[in-house]
Formats: structure tokens, C-alpha cells, sequence
């Protein structure tokens, strides 16, 4: 089955440039394992992992290619494709720190909800030089109200990186977020696993899964 953009949230449709990674069995049981609040910090790190693959997966897919030929060791010519362009990634830290992959080169911006307001404040950014020409998979596993991910693609954006060379990949989103974000840019592509029903009083995404970073790096 392939991603499209029919949302898991039967109340809520997002714009188009919105993917949800299709509900499998296999994915809804991931989902489950980590919104539970009694799953212990190494489960919880390695069924996360599982869904940061799946999305990272998902990302790729989107990535265009152009026609490559190859030649095999049967001595055949294969048409097939490569990349177009050179991706990195850029984690909004703490929490997208869990989603760094080895193997792209990798940029970081802090950004801190206010704990009290919700505000995010940026603290620093330090991007891979030449970024403007790659393609950027932006990380984050929660989008809430979308006042992090804004602020950290307004970086990118002031280092030169094109809109729609930008994937947001995350985890939990909600439609608030959602909305904030796409209505500021419309080029991006936000990959999500799956879009839950809001946010509560204190900001936070419910039924969501509680803090992200808390629960994937400093629970007991
Ligand atoms: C969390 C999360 C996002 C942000 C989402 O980070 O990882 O960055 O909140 O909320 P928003 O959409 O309302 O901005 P937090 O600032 O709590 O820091 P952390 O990564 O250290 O947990
Ligand atoms: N950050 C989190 O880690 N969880 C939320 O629900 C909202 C922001």
C-alpha cells in the first residue's frame, strides 16, 4: 500500500501537501506501544525508531530522480533512475535528535517551547555549508501548534534553502499545527504517521504521547 494523503483523523482533511503514512496494522501496533504511558524507555526508543523508519522510507520516496543508466554484470544496459539532488537532515532539537539517520549529513537547530506559554525560542542553528542546494529533511517528531517547525523552517529558508525542497517528517501531528504551518507554506511537504484529534489546554497533542523528548531521553 502506498502513502497518500487521506488522513487516519476522520474529522479533519489536510491540504494536500500533507502525507500520512497509511495506517497498517503493523503501524497502528507501533503507535500504540508508544502512546501508552506505562512503556518502559527502551521500548519506547525502539518501537519509535521503527516508525522514524517507516517515515524516513516514506521521505525518500518523495525525492525526484532523473533516468540512469547502469551497466549489469551480465553485461546488459539498464535504464533505471537516481536522485536528482543531495539531501541532508536537519533535526530541531532535543527531540528530532531521535530521528537523525547515520547515514545523511546532518545540520541541528535548538528551539524550546516557553514551558509555561508554549512560545518557541530559537537558541542556535548550525547548518551543513551548501544546504541551499540540497534537499532537506526536516525532524521533528511532534507538531503541535507549529510555532517550532515554523521558526526552524524560517531558518532554513534564511540560509537559502528552497520551500519546496523541504520534507517535514514527524511522528504525531496535530490539525493545529498542521494548519499553521501550511498556511504559511504552501511548497513544503509535511510526512506524518498520523494526525490525532488536538490540543489540550497546556498546548500539549492529545491523545498524543505525552513529551516526545522526555519520554525518549531522560525517562527512567
Ligand atoms: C517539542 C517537540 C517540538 C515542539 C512541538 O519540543 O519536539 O519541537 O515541542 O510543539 P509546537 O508545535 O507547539 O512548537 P520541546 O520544545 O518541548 O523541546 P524538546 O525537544 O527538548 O522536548
Ligand atoms: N511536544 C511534545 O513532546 N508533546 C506534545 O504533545 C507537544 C509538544
Amino acid at each position: 500500500m502506498s502513502a497518500n494523503n487521506s488522513t487516519n483523523n476522520h474529522t479533519y482533511t489536510p491540504p494536500s501537501n500533507v502525507v500520512c503514512l497509511p495506517l497498517t496494522n503493523q503501524l497502528e501496533a507501533l503507535l500504540t506501544i508508544i502512546r501508552d504511558k506505562d512503556t518502559n524507555r527502551g521500548d519506547f526508543i525502539f518501537y519509535s525508531d521503527r516508525i522514524i523508519r517507516l517515515l524516513v522510507e516514506e521521505g525518500l520516496n518523495h525525492l525526484p530522480v532523473v533516468e540512469k543508466k547502469v551497466i549489469t554484470p551480465t553485461g546488459c544496459e539498464f535504464t533505471g533512475v537516481s536522485f536528482k539532488g543531495k539531501i541532508c537532515g536537519v533535526s530541531i532539537m532535543r527531540a528530532g535528535e531521535a530521528m537523525e539517520q547515520g547515514s545523511v549529513r546532518i545540520g541541528k537547530i535548538l528551539i524550546q517551547r516557553d514551558e509555561e506559554t508554549a512560545q518557541p525560542k530559537l537558541y542556535y542553528a548550525k547548518l551543513p555549508p551548501g544546504i541551499e542546494n540540497r534537499y532537506v529533511l526536516l525532524l521533528d517528531p511532534m507538531l503541535a501548534t507549529g510555532g517550532s517547525a515554523i521558526k526552524a523552517i524560517e531558518v532554513l529558508l534564511s540560509y537559502g534553502v528552497k520551500e519546496d525542497k523541504i520534507l517535514f517528517l514527524n511522528l504525531i501531528a496535530a490539525p493545529e499545527g498542521i494548519q499553521a504551518v501550511t498556511s504559511k507554506f504552501s511548497q513544503l511537504k509535511i510526512i506524518t504517521s498520523f494526525i490525532d484529534q488536538g490540543l489540550n489546554e497546556k498546548k500539549f497533542i492529545i491523545p498524543g504521547l505525552g513529551d516526545f523528548g522526555d519520554r525518549y531521553f531522560t525517562w527512567p
